[in-house]
């Protein structure tokens, strides 16, 4: 996938600071906000597991800190053979800083293995209107 390379680059530094001692499961998100910057966050869990945090949620709060508020592109990252994919939680995020040409990739060690668009991530989404 040479178009997002840069995000998959970007994701796979983030999953490796990931501090995830409880699943051993590292996580890494790259978004490329409408601005062109690139924004990152990786898992940070907790021993009180709830507390816990995607690195989904990572990378939203980096880009909202760093100005910007709107996702061209996403990408999701573990290094893994299964194919991740974001939590319910980490959708309903992912939608308040989307729009319909938003573009979502799940990726694991392979590479990307899918691109969805937001709609079909959180179908019947909860939107203000
Ligand atoms: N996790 C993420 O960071 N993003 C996802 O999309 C799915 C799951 C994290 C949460 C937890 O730290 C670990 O992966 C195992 O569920």
């Amino acid at each position: 996938m040479e178009e997002v390379s840069d995000l998959v680059n970007a994701a796979i530094k983030a999953a490796n600071n990931a501090y995830a001692p409880y699943s051993k499961f590292k996580v890494g998100c790259a978004i490329r906000a409408s601005s062109g910057k690139i924004y990152t966050g990786c898992n940070v869990e907790n021993v009180s597991y709830p507390v816990g945090t995607c690195a989904e949620a990572g990378a939203i709060a980096a880009m909202v800190n760093g100005g910007d508020n709107k996702i061209d592109e996403i990408l999701v990252y573990a290094d893994s053979g299964i194919l991740i994919s974001p939590c319910g939680a980490c959708r309903q995020r992912i939608v308040e800083f989307s729009d319909k040409n938003t573009r979502v990739y799940l990726s694991n060690k392979d590479g990307v293995q899918k691109i969805i668009e937001v709609e079909d991530l959180l179908p019947y989404c909860f939107r203000e209107f």
